[in-house]
């Protein structure tokens, strides 16, 4: 184990983070659902199909619960749980015990001791841990070793759009000599209590009245190790380990649709753009971004998994609705942050989205406009819009 790796141990023994769940049948489980959760995200993660049933799945740093909750919600796949924290793991343990979890192994381990074992992984779900490392790069590597060829990676790294004040007062802390322990602690709760008005770490203080843990407040401005990353970097660190982009883990945060008014001096410029850079301008735009959550794939030439609304193939897609999708009423519906108005058309559309039927019949069921071509362009429009703003899944076959 490396100096870095040592040192990220002995905070995780110390300050145990994130708040371990202790009930995996509860609402608190339900409501932090991983984003990687072949029970509820498989068209996300495969939208050709997952490469089989009985999945097995690597929860790569898998802290206080990751692992268990995975294992715990998708029990005819075999799960394995690494991390350096044997705290975190306890927990683990705990939850398994709890929960009678057969399905779930786990071991103290390094994530770039991974790719010396000859195992192999349908999905490896690595979130908030390779911003941890001291070489990121080589630890996504190792991961990409150990993924069997049909494999996903889901993978969670700090952004740095909205993290940079952040970076600024963990500067400050280390030359100030602040430590992790009590003392350290209590500081740092005076200085942020002092912070100028403009101080960009101010998007990272919660609201009046709520009060920030103490090991997240470690995690966030006393942390041994962590760096951010560009759309641009995160997405060259995919590349480095041999791995293909396939997307992110939420379209609507890089896609300009949901940002930038079409009105906007902007937008044809944005026209001339690939969709890597348009995603860079959306980020740099917005600053929404604290974290880039995607998912990466073996490179292959002609990817099955490759969602486009050009020629005809998306015609046979089967449109999955994102778990969180919620109808409001009144041709409205909302995800997270977006809220959006449909037109009686479209609210046929998307309800019609159950994940068996293809655009091609769900345009059947329009009433008009009359001509088939007509109707299958407004699906295709709205199809697309959807995926654009992370509504909608599709499974390609
Ligand atoms: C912020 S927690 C995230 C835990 C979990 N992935 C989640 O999203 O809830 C980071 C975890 O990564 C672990 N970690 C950091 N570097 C690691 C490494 N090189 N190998 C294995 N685990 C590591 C830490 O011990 C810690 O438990």
């Amino acid at each position: 184990m490396n100096t870095v790796s040592q040192r990220v141990a002995a905070q995780y023994e110390r300050h145990i983070y994130p708040p371990p769940l202790d009930d995996l049948s509860g609402k608190a489980a339900r409501d932090k659902t991983e984003r990687a959760d072949p029970k509820y995200f498989s068209a996300h993660l495969w939208p050709e199909g997952p490469p089989r049933n009985n999945l097995r799945i690597l929860s790569a740093g898998c802290g206080t619960s990751q692992a268990a909750h995975v294992a715990y919600n998708n029990p005819e796949c075999s799960v394995t749980g690494i991390d350096l924290s044997e705290a975190s793991l306890a927990h683990q343990k705990q939850l398994a015990e709890r929960h009678g979890l057969k399905n779930l192994k786990l071991e103290r381990r390094d994530i770039v001791e991974v790719g010396a074992s000859s195992e192999r992984y349908d999905l490896i779900i690595c979130t908030g841990v390779l911003h941890h490392m001291e070489r990121p790069d080589e630890g996504l590597r190792a991961l990409a070793s150990a993924l069997s060829p049909r494999g996903a990676i889901y993978a969670m790294v700090y952004a740095s759009a909205k993290r940079v004040g952040v970076y600024f007062l963990q500067d400050m802390f280390r030359r100030l000599g602040v430590a992790q322990d009590a003392g350290g602690i209590a500081f740092v709760r005076k200085v942020l209590q002092e912070l100028p008005a403009h101080h960009y770490a101010r998007w990272f203080l919660p609201g009046p009245g709520v009060q920030i843990e103490d090991a997240e407040l470690v995690d966030i401005f006393l942390h041994v190790q962590d760096r951010a990353y560009s759309v641009q970097e995160a997405l060259d660190l995919v590349s480095g380990a041999g791995l293909t982009f396939q997307g992110w883990n939420d379209n609507g945060l890089y896609t300009r649709d949901a940002h930038i008014d079409p009105a906007s001096e902007m937008w044809p410029r944005l026209d001339g753009l690939n969709e890597q850079d348009e995603w860079s301008v959306v980020d740099d735009f917005t600053l929404h971004n604290m974290r880039h959550s995607f998912v990466a794939r073996h490179p292959s030439d002609d990817p099955p998994w490759r969602i486009s609304f050009d020629g005809t193939d998306w015609l046979r897609y089967r449109p999955v609705r994102h778990p969180s999708l919620t109808p409001l009423g009144g041709g409205k519906a909302q995800r997270g942050q977006f809220q959006f108005t449909l037109t009686p058309p479209e609210q046929i559309l998307l309800q019609a989205a159950d994940g068996q039927t293809s655009i091609s019949a769900i345009a059947g069921k329009l009433s008009e406009p009359a001509a088939v071509s007509e109707r299958r362009e407004l699906a295709r429009a709205f199809f697309r819009r959807m995926w654009r703003l992370g509504h909608l899944f599709y499974r390609t076959a």
